[in-house]
């Protein structure tokens, strides 16, 4: 609509254009203007006119004398066309007339003789001034119309080249955009399909499990206490719990694992959970709270949010071989379409509470950010990383049908950020 609008000023204005150049009149000098010309340039424009005069009466007097013919004083004819062409037939006509009145005056002076019977050649030099006059106010007039014609053209077309360019610019915009939410529910969706199959295999397997966790506790119980068998049976309770654990993060990613539910004060948990951590890290690293004391409470499970900050902990810890810096802090984000646009997500909009947990590491690369929350996707070696503690926080900030996402920069560290609805206002994107 707007484009539009600008289009129809644009044409008036063109038409306007037309109007002033049908009269064919330069704009008049602007009578101020004139009063404010400085005197020295008035003397030297009567000094020129003077200069002209003469220049014209010499040229006459010289014709007159030796030609001795009337028809001779048509240097006019170059200046009444040239106005005529600029300025239109009217204009040059006054222009005829004007030599004319001005010619006759000369006449009078130089060669009165000629003006006593009127010679044929000034009647047909003045019929050829005006239709000088005549043709050329006709053409210039055609002429000037058609230079507007064009750049009335011109005009119009640039201002279409613009408004292409700005509605291709925006479709591709918008292509973007949908490529990006597109990506984003693609992925939403892999991480639902994965979740589906992960978690009925890690039902059935927590049952085996439990089987053979309890079998094992029998037997370390039941044998001899200096039995050699009570090593074998121990090393299988070992490696069926280390088993259960996995199962159980894998059930954490797939939302089967059920919880109670209970007020959540983020900052409170932190508090708690601050000690258990410092007890797991190296006294290089640093860990600071930076708390929101305005932060709502919400309804989740503390134990399940408490373990899925701890691994964010472990893993900041990780990438923190030479110490550094790990701050948790907590906020009230009101999660609208551009920050979900910003980073990635599909959750309701709304008021969340949010913790973040930052570290000042290594940095995550392009590649391994694109699998972070994929189950068993790890890049530590064997035995120190299962590739199931981001799997198991993603779940966890789903089942509270909240959000988890990171910010990294290479070589300066790395921020997950996990969100918990408040109060929400919109249905997911
Ligand atoms: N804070 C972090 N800084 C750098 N890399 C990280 C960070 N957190 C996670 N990662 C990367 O993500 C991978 C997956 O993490 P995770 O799911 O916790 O599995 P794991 O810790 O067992 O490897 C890690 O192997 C590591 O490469
Ligand atoms: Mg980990």
């Amino acid at each position: 609509m707007k484009s539009n609008g600008q289009q129809g000023q644009q044409t008036m204005d063109s038409g306007k254009n037309r109007d002033q150049s049908a009269s064919e009149a330069p704009d008049p000098p602007d009578p101020s203007e004139s009063k404010n010309m400085p005197r020295q340039q008035t003397l030297v424009l009567a000094g020129v006119i003077l200069l002209f005069s003469l220049v014209y009466f010499v040229l006459l007097f010289v014709a007159l004398h030796f030609v001795r013919s009337s028809a001779l004083p048509t240097f006019g004819i170059v200046f009444v066309s040239y106005i005529a062409w600029r300025n239109g037939a009217v204009a040059g006509l006054a222009l005829v007339a004007l030599n004319h009145l001005w010619t006759s005056t000369a006449f009078l002076i130089l060669a009165p003789e000629f003006t006593r019977s009127y010679p044929p050649e000034a009647i047909i030099s003045i019929l050829v001034h005006i239709g000088v006059a005549l043709l050329l106010g006709y053409f210039g007039r055609l002429a000037a119309d058609l230079r507007n014609e064009i750049d009335v053209r011109k005009k119009a077309e640039a201002s279409l080249m613009l408004l292409q360019n700005e509605l291709e610019q925006r479709v591709e915009a918008r292509t973007r955009e949908l490529e990006k939410v597109n990506e984003f529910l693609t992925q939403a969706r892999k991480m639902e399909a994965i979740g589906h199959l992960a978690g009925s295999i890690a039902h059935d397997f927590n049952n085996y499990l439990n089987i053979i966790l309890g079998y094992s506790a029998l037997l370390v119980k039941k044998l001899e206490p200096d039995s050699p068998l009570i090593e074998w049976a121990l090393n299988v309770e070992k490696a069926a719990a280390t088993a259960a654990e996995l199962t159980s993060q894998l059930l954490a990613f797939s939302r089967k694992k059920k919880f109670p539910v209970r007020p959540v004060n983020l900052n409170t948990l932190i508090q708690e959970l601050i000690p258990l951590l410092s007890s797991a890290v190296k006294h290089s690293i640093a860990i600071s709270h930076v708390a929101d004391a305005q932060l709502p409470v919400f309804d989740g499970g503390v134990d399940q949010i408490k373990s899925a900050l701890l691994n964010l902990g472990l893993n900041a810890r990780d990438a923190m071989k030479n110490g550094g810096a790990l701050t948790f802090t907590t906020k009230t984000v009101d999660v609208n379409k551009e920050y979900r646009r910003k980073h990635g997500l599909t959750c309701a909009t709304g008021t969340y509470a949010s913790v973040s947990v930052a570290d000042t590491g290594t940095g995550i690369e392009p590649e391994v950010f694109k699998h972070l929350f994929e189950p068993f996707f790890t890049t530590k070696d064997e035995g120190k990383g299962t590739g199931m503690g981001l799997a198991a926080v993603y779940g966890i900030a789903q089942s509270h049908h909240g959000a988890v996402f990171a910010e990294t920069e290479l070589g300066s560290g790395t921020t997950f950020t996990m969100l918990f609805p408040v109060k929400l206002l919109e249905t997911p994107a």
